[in-house]
């Protein structure tokens, strides 16, 4: 007898290896094809493993400072898993602080966000400065006697703090390299994008957040550069006249991966529109008031001819800024980073800040910020098609019937692609440069640093485009 739907057989392993590592060797021989297993995309031994190696190995971006300008302001925020504390403590130092209490582990801060001199947990009233310093235990002398010491009881705090700009990463393992080279050509393109003008950036109020069942990943390769899915997902904008041009945006494409999976992608709009729509198409008065001297001549090249439109930087930091014209109004330029808080296997906490230039008045904040809700917000244009699709992967990826068939994702363009997608021999800034947005290399980029990072392989990495597909 014949079975037509017998699965494939698995490949041998090792009688000391785990689960988990015989699928990674699977990603790795798979991703030699330029394919992806699906189920990575919805696995509870993949993301109880992505908590480990890389939320708790890496750099993660906790906030902006202009979210904690004031002495004693803090946000509640995430890496991977676990709720920090970001707060702006009485000398001006920005703390990154463990929401566990030291006595039994409850949230010593309940509130998202607001200004304090010290926490006091709910449970039985421990008490820390906003440093993290454990300043006071209820009924002390009947309870313990000796005060606590406070440097054997304080919060924990992350291990390394930097704030690169206003941007503030923390990382819960000392043993990473300093955020500048972590970052590498992701920071010079950081730069171009928030430092056109001396005032720089501020958010324009606080993150915007939603539950999407879909996996941190997916969302994050998306924002690394998929060009190719505008023309069909977000058709709908060129429909109702908002946005003209997708279906050629592949054409027009410009990608850039650098070191560490930190990858972004643009488009050459003063091809595409006309030559004098540099800058994502900023209105003049925008320009008049950006001082580009501090960009090196790459830098100017990119902002003047084919801005990143967006990027992600690893493992779940991302960035869009595009035109964005609210019907009838002036038109206008967003900005937004947005973070995929991973919250469970296929299930993620999307978080949205729009940004505006610190030079803007009220009003011109407020036009841009609508301007961006409309494209990427709960109920943008942009957002709601992205967050659709983005579910049925996930789907996909936990699906019984597709682990039997063990299935793979087709990353395989730039192996047939008439295009060429090869590196721009020209280029001299930092990484790799490719001039279409055809390839799925960016896509690649940031999965090739997952599998290090799953690995142990990333932590102390340095600079390097080895892994790029050619
Ligand atoms: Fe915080 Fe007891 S758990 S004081
Ligand atoms: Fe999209």
């Amino acid at each position: 007898m014949t079975l037509t739907n017998e699965p494939p057989s698995s490949p041998p392993s090792s009688p000391f290896s785990t689960p988990l590592d015989t699928l990674l060797d699977r990603v790795e021989k798979d991703m030699a094809e330029d394919l992806v297993p699906a189920e990575i995309f919805n696995n509870e031994d993949v993301f109880r493993a992505e908590m480990e190696r890389i939320f708790t190995n890496t750099w993660v971006f906790v906030a902006h400072e202009s979210e904690i300008p004031e002495a004693g302001d803090f946000v509640q925020r995430r890496i991977g898993l676990d709720p920090v504390i970001v707060t702006r403590d009485g000398k001006g130092g920005v703390n990154v602080l463990s929401n566990y209490c030291r006595h039994r582990g409850t949230q010593v801060c309940q509130t998202d966000a607001g200004n304090t001199r010290f926490f006091t947990c709910p449970y039985h009233g421990w008490t820390y400065a906003n440093d993290g310093r454990l300043i006071g235990t209820p009924l002390r002398q009947r309870a313990y006697g000796e005060p606590l010491d406070p440097d054997l009881w304080s919060l924990k705090r992350a291990p390394k703090v930097e704030n690169r700009k206003g941007f503030v990463f923390a990382s819960l393992s000392a043993d990473v390299p300093d955020l500048e080279e972590w970052l590498g050509g992701g920071g010079w393109m950081l730069d171009l994008i928030t430092q056109l003008h001396p005032d720089g950036m501020r958010v324009a109020g606080p993150p915007e957040r939603y539950v999407v069942n879909g996996d941190w990943k997916t969302a994050a390769e998306n924002f690394a550069g998929d060009i190719y899915h505008l023309p069909t997902l977000h058709f709908s904008v060129q429909e109702v006249d908002m946005l003209q041009g997708v279906q050629g945006s592949c054409e027009i494409g410009r990608t850039y991966e650098f070191e560490n999976g930190h990858t972004f992608a643009g488009h050459a709009w003063t091809k595409a529109v006309h030559p004098g729509f540099t800058l994502w198409g900023y209105p003049d008065e925008y320009k008049e008031k950006f001082d580009l001297s501090g960009l090196d001549e790459a830098q100017r090249f990119v902002v003047d001819h084919q801005p990143p439109t967006v990027g992600t930087l690893f493992p779940n930091l991302s960035y869009i800024r595009m035109f964005s014209p609210v019907p009838g109004g002036p038109p206008a330029v967003m900005t937004s980073f947005r973070q995929w808080q991973p919250v469970a296997p296929g299930k993620l906490e999307l978080w949205n800040w729009q940004f505006v230039w610190n030079f803007q008045d009220e009003e011109s904040a407020r036009h841009d910020y609508v301007s961006g809700q409309y494209y990427f917000g709960s109920a943008g244009l942009f957002e709601q098609d992205d967050t659709v699709a983005w579910e049925g992967v996930a789907r996909a990826g936990a699906s019984p019937w597709m682990r039997k068939e063990e299935l793979k994702f087709n990353y395989q363009q730039s192996r047939t692609s008439p295009v060429d997608s090869t590196p721009d021999p020209d280029w001299t800034g930092p990484g790799v440069h490719r001039n279409t947005g055809y390839g799925e290399h960016v896509q690649f980029n940031f999965l090739r640093q997952w599998l290090k990072a799953m690995r142990g392989e990333a932590r102390t990495d340095a600079a390097t485009t080895e892994g790029t597909q050619a």
